[in-house]
Protein backbone atom coordinates (compact mmCIF):
# COMPACT_ATOMS: atom_id res chain seq x y z
CA UNK A 1 0.00 0.00 0.00
CA UNK A 2 1.48 3.50 -0.82
CA UNK A 3 1.58 6.76 2.03
CA UNK A 4 -0.21 9.49 1.47
CA UNK A 5 1.11 12.83 -0.63
CA UNK A 6 0.16 15.86 0.97
CA UNK A 7 0.57 18.58 -1.79
CA UNK A 8 0.24 22.59 -0.73
CA UNK A 9 -0.52 25.26 -2.61
CA UNK A 10 -1.70 28.88 -2.42
CA UNK A 11 -4.85 29.89 -3.54
CA UNK A 12 -5.30 32.34 -6.75
CA UNK A 13 -2.18 32.20 -9.20
CA UNK A 14 -0.42 29.56 -7.68
CA UNK A 15 -3.67 27.11 -7.80
CA UNK A 16 -4.66 28.16 -11.13
CA UNK A 17 -1.66 27.47 -12.95
CA UNK A 18 -0.55 24.81 -11.38
CA UNK A 19 -3.71 22.66 -12.37
CA UNK A 20 -3.40 22.26 -15.92
CA UNK A 21 0.26 20.52 -15.05
CA UNK A 22 -1.32 18.72 -12.36
CA UNK A 23 -3.84 17.35 -14.90
CA UNK A 24 -1.31 16.33 -16.71
CA UNK A 25 0.56 14.54 -14.23
CA UNK A 26 -2.87 12.57 -13.99
CA UNK A 27 -4.01 14.61 -10.52
CA UNK A 28 -7.55 16.41 -10.30
CA UNK A 29 -8.67 18.20 -7.55
CA UNK A 30 -12.20 16.72 -6.26
CA UNK A 31 -13.07 20.93 -5.64
CA UNK A 32 -12.18 24.34 -6.35
CA UNK A 33 -10.63 26.21 -3.43
CA UNK A 34 -12.05 29.36 -4.59
CA UNK A 35 -15.69 28.19 -3.59
CA UNK A 36 -14.84 25.43 -1.17
CA UNK A 37 -13.78 26.33 2.52
CA UNK A 38 -12.44 23.72 3.40
CA UNK A 39 -8.29 23.61 3.38
CA UNK A 40 -7.21 19.97 2.52
CA UNK A 41 -8.86 18.66 -0.90
CA UNK A 42 -9.30 15.34 -1.95
CA UNK A 43 -7.92 14.19 -5.77
CA UNK A 44 -8.94 11.93 -8.11
CA UNK A 45 -6.10 9.74 -6.68
CA UNK A 46 -6.60 8.38 -3.47
CA UNK A 47 -3.39 8.77 -2.25
CA UNK A 48 -3.16 12.29 -3.11
CA UNK A 49 -4.30 15.13 -1.79
CA UNK A 50 -4.07 19.23 -1.53
CA UNK A 51 -4.01 21.65 1.18
CA UNK A 52 -4.56 25.21 0.83
CA UNK A 53 -2.54 27.56 2.01
CA UNK A 54 -1.13 31.52 2.20
CA UNK A 55 1.43 31.76 -0.34
CA UNK A 56 4.33 32.60 1.84
CA UNK A 57 3.53 29.70 3.92
CA UNK A 58 4.18 26.94 1.45
CA UNK A 59 7.88 26.17 2.21
CA UNK A 60 7.27 26.31 5.82
CA UNK A 61 4.39 23.58 5.88
CA UNK A 62 6.48 21.77 3.29
CA UNK A 63 10.02 22.45 5.72
CA UNK A 64 8.14 21.42 8.98
CA UNK A 65 6.16 18.23 6.82
CA UNK A 66 2.97 19.32 7.26
CA UNK A 67 3.17 18.76 3.06
CA UNK A 68 5.08 16.65 1.41
CA UNK A 69 5.72 18.95 -1.55
CA UNK A 70 4.41 22.64 -2.68
CA UNK A 71 4.46 24.91 -5.09
CA UNK A 72 5.93 28.28 -4.70
CA UNK A 73 7.40 31.40 -6.25
CA UNK A 74 10.87 31.66 -6.59
CA UNK A 75 10.81 34.82 -4.38
CA UNK A 76 8.77 33.57 -2.07
CA UNK A 77 11.36 30.77 -1.44
CA UNK A 78 13.94 33.54 -1.56
CA UNK A 79 12.54 35.15 1.18
CA UNK A 80 12.45 31.71 3.38
CA UNK A 81 15.95 30.32 2.75
CA UNK A 82 14.93 26.69 1.42
CA UNK A 83 16.09 25.20 4.80
CA UNK A 84 14.75 21.96 5.17
CA UNK A 85 13.47 21.97 1.32
CA UNK A 86 14.65 20.34 -1.95
CA UNK A 87 14.35 22.21 -5.23
CA UNK A 88 13.98 19.95 -7.59
CA UNK A 89 11.68 21.76 -10.72
CA UNK A 90 11.44 24.70 -12.21
CA UNK A 91 7.36 24.98 -13.33
CA UNK A 92 7.66 27.96 -15.58
CA UNK A 93 4.66 29.33 -14.24
CA UNK A 94 3.35 32.42 -12.25
CA UNK A 95 6.39 34.27 -14.47
CA UNK A 96 7.57 37.78 -13.19
CA UNK A 97 10.51 39.49 -11.94
CA UNK A 98 10.93 40.81 -8.92
CA UNK A 99 12.77 44.49 -9.23
CA UNK A 100 13.34 47.85 -7.21
CA UNK A 101 10.92 50.65 -8.17
CA UNK A 102 10.78 54.32 -7.55
CA UNK A 103 8.82 57.16 -8.56
CA UNK A 104 9.39 57.83 -12.25
CA UNK A 105 11.57 60.10 -13.52
CA UNK A 106 13.21 61.43 -10.43
CA UNK A 107 16.46 61.46 -9.06
CA UNK A 108 17.77 59.37 -6.16
CA UNK A 109 17.19 60.91 -3.09
CA UNK A 110 20.50 61.89 -0.85
CA UNK A 111 21.10 59.74 2.12
CA UNK A 112 19.80 56.69 3.59
CA UNK A 113 16.91 54.83 1.28
CA UNK A 114 13.80 53.92 2.71
CA UNK A 115 12.45 50.66 0.92
CA UNK A 116 9.08 49.09 1.40
CA UNK A 117 9.01 45.78 0.55
CA UNK A 118 7.67 42.29 1.85
CA UNK A 119 10.71 40.95 0.69
CA UNK A 120 12.88 41.95 3.99
CA UNK A 121 15.41 39.34 4.02
CA UNK A 122 15.72 39.40 0.17
CA UNK A 123 15.57 43.31 -0.07
CA UNK A 124 18.36 43.60 3.16
CA UNK A 125 21.04 40.93 1.25
CA UNK A 126 20.31 42.92 -2.13
CA UNK A 127 21.74 46.35 -0.98
CA UNK A 128 23.99 44.28 1.63
CA UNK A 129 26.14 42.98 -0.88
CA UNK A 130 25.72 46.37 -3.07
CA UNK A 131 27.38 48.30 0.41
CA UNK A 132 23.95 50.23 0.63
CA UNK A 133 22.77 50.90 4.37
CA UNK A 134 19.12 50.95 3.73
CA UNK A 135 15.96 51.37 6.21
CA UNK A 136 13.38 48.74 5.11
CA UNK A 137 9.97 49.34 5.80
CA UNK A 138 8.25 45.66 6.20
CA UNK A 139 4.83 45.55 4.47
CA UNK A 140 2.10 43.27 3.24
CA UNK A 141 0.55 44.25 0.39
CA UNK A 142 -0.27 47.64 -1.57
CA UNK A 143 3.80 48.15 -1.54
CA UNK A 144 3.06 50.98 -4.54
CA UNK A 145 1.13 53.43 -2.42
CA UNK A 146 4.22 53.81 0.00
CA UNK A 147 6.37 56.06 -2.20
CA UNK A 148 2.89 57.51 -3.14
CA UNK A 149 1.80 58.83 0.41
CA UNK A 150 5.95 59.87 1.46
CA UNK A 151 6.60 57.06 3.82
CA UNK A 152 9.39 55.56 1.33
CA UNK A 153 11.50 56.21 -1.53
CA UNK A 154 11.85 53.08 -3.31
CA UNK A 155 9.75 49.47 -2.87
CA UNK A 156 10.80 46.10 -3.76
CA UNK A 157 8.15 43.94 -5.16
CA UNK A 158 7.33 41.62 -8.04
CA UNK A 159 6.76 42.82 -11.77
CA UNK A 160 4.94 41.22 -14.41
CA UNK A 161 3.31 43.61 -16.83
CA UNK A 162 4.76 46.95 -15.28
CA UNK A 163 0.79 48.19 -15.17
CA UNK A 164 0.47 48.08 -11.47
CA UNK A 165 3.80 50.63 -11.31
CA UNK A 166 2.42 52.70 -14.14
CA UNK A 167 -0.75 53.15 -13.30
CA UNK A 168 0.51 54.69 -9.93
CA UNK A 169 3.27 56.77 -11.19
CA UNK A 170 6.42 54.27 -10.66
CA UNK A 171 8.55 52.78 -12.86
CA UNK A 172 11.15 49.66 -12.38
CA UNK A 173 14.50 50.81 -11.58
CA UNK A 174 16.25 47.86 -10.78
CA UNK A 175 16.11 43.95 -11.46
CA UNK A 176 16.89 42.08 -8.34
CA UNK A 177 15.84 38.38 -9.75
CA UNK A 178 13.56 36.32 -12.29
CA UNK A 179 11.11 34.59 -10.58
CA UNK A 180 8.26 31.54 -12.03
CA UNK A 181 7.29 28.80 -9.22
CA UNK A 182 9.27 26.05 -7.96
CA UNK A 183 8.46 22.36 -6.70
CA UNK A 184 9.29 22.28 -3.06
CA UNK A 185 9.64 18.70 -1.88
CA UNK A 186 10.09 18.01 2.15
CA UNK A 187 13.55 16.46 2.13
CA UNK A 188 12.49 13.53 4.83
CA UNK A 189 9.37 12.67 2.33
CA UNK A 190 12.03 12.96 -0.56
CA UNK A 191 13.55 9.49 1.36
CA UNK A 192 10.59 7.94 3.15
CA UNK A 193 8.53 8.38 -0.03
CA UNK A 194 10.79 8.13 -2.22
CA UNK A 195 9.31 5.94 -5.24
CA UNK A 196 5.51 8.10 -4.47
CA UNK A 197 7.93 11.43 -4.80
CA UNK A 198 9.92 10.60 -7.46
CA UNK A 199 7.21 9.24 -9.96
CA UNK A 200 5.19 12.98 -9.60
CA UNK A 201 8.65 14.83 -10.03
CA UNK A 202 8.74 12.87 -13.28
CA UNK A 203 5.15 13.17 -14.16
CA UNK A 204 5.35 17.26 -13.63
CA UNK A 205 8.65 17.25 -15.09
CA UNK A 206 7.17 15.94 -18.51
CA UNK A 207 3.80 18.16 -17.63
CA UNK A 208 6.11 21.31 -18.01
CA UNK A 209 7.99 20.13 -20.82
CA UNK A 210 4.97 19.39 -22.84
CA UNK A 211 3.76 22.69 -22.22
CA UNK A 212 6.75 24.14 -23.69
CA UNK A 213 5.99 22.36 -26.74
CA UNK A 214 2.89 24.10 -27.30
P1 LIG B 1 -1.28 36.51 -0.59
O1 LIG B 1 -2.41 36.52 -1.60
O2 LIG B 1 -1.36 35.39 0.37
O3 LIG B 1 -1.01 37.84 0.02
P2 LIG B 1 0.50 36.75 -2.78
O4 LIG B 1 -0.22 38.02 -3.16
O5 LIG B 1 2.00 36.80 -2.82
O6 LIG B 1 0.05 36.20 -1.40
P3 LIG B 1 -0.15 35.62 -5.29
O7 LIG B 1 -0.51 37.00 -5.77
O8 LIG B 1 -1.06 34.48 -5.61
O9 LIG B 1 0.04 35.59 -3.73
O10 LIG B 1 1.30 35.33 -5.85
C1 LIG B 1 1.89 34.06 -5.77
C2 LIG B 1 3.20 34.08 -6.52
O11 LIG B 1 2.96 34.40 -7.89
C3 LIG B 1 4.20 35.13 -6.02
O12 LIG B 1 4.97 34.62 -4.95
C4 LIG B 1 5.02 35.37 -7.28
O13 LIG B 1 6.02 34.36 -7.41
C5 LIG B 1 4.00 35.21 -8.41
N1 LIG B 1 3.39 36.48 -8.83
C6 LIG B 1 2.94 37.49 -8.05
N2 LIG B 1 2.41 38.49 -8.78
C7 LIG B 1 2.54 38.12 -10.06
C8 LIG B 1 2.18 38.72 -11.31
N3 LIG B 1 1.60 39.90 -11.36
N4 LIG B 1 2.43 38.03 -12.43
C9 LIG B 1 3.01 36.81 -12.40
N5 LIG B 1 3.38 36.20 -11.25
C10 LIG B 1 3.15 36.83 -10.10
C1 LIG C 1 1.24 41.51 -7.84
C2 LIG C 1 2.36 42.42 -7.32
C3 LIG C 1 2.16 43.68 -8.10
C4 LIG C 1 1.51 43.19 -9.39
C5 LIG C 1 2.50 43.27 -10.50
O1 LIG C 1 0.05 41.81 -7.21
O2 LIG C 1 2.28 42.60 -5.92
O3 LIG C 1 1.32 44.58 -7.42
O4 LIG C 1 1.15 41.81 -9.21
O5 LIG C 1 1.92 42.82 -11.71
P1 LIG C 1 1.92 43.78 -12.99
O6 LIG C 1 3.33 44.24 -13.21
O7 LIG C 1 1.42 42.90 -14.10
O8 LIG C 1 0.98 44.91 -12.71
P2 LIG C 1 -1.24 40.89 -7.39
O9 LIG C 1 -1.95 41.25 -8.64
O10 LIG C 1 -0.88 39.46 -7.26
O11 LIG C 1 -2.09 41.34 -6.16
P3 LIG C 1 -1.80 40.92 -4.64
O12 LIG C 1 -0.35 41.17 -4.36
O13 LIG C 1 -2.71 41.82 -3.89
O14 LIG C 1 -2.15 39.45 -4.57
Amino acid sequence: MSATLTIALSKGRIFKETLPLLAHAGIVPAEDPETSRKLILATNHPDIRLVIVRAADVPTYVQYAGADLGVTGKDVLMEHGGEGLYEPLDLRIACCRLMVAGPAGQPEPAGRLRIATKYVTTTHRYYAARGRQVEIIKLYGSMELAPLVGMADRIVDVVDTGGTLRANGLEPLEHIADISSRLVVNRAAMKMKSAQVKGLIQRLEQAVASRGKV
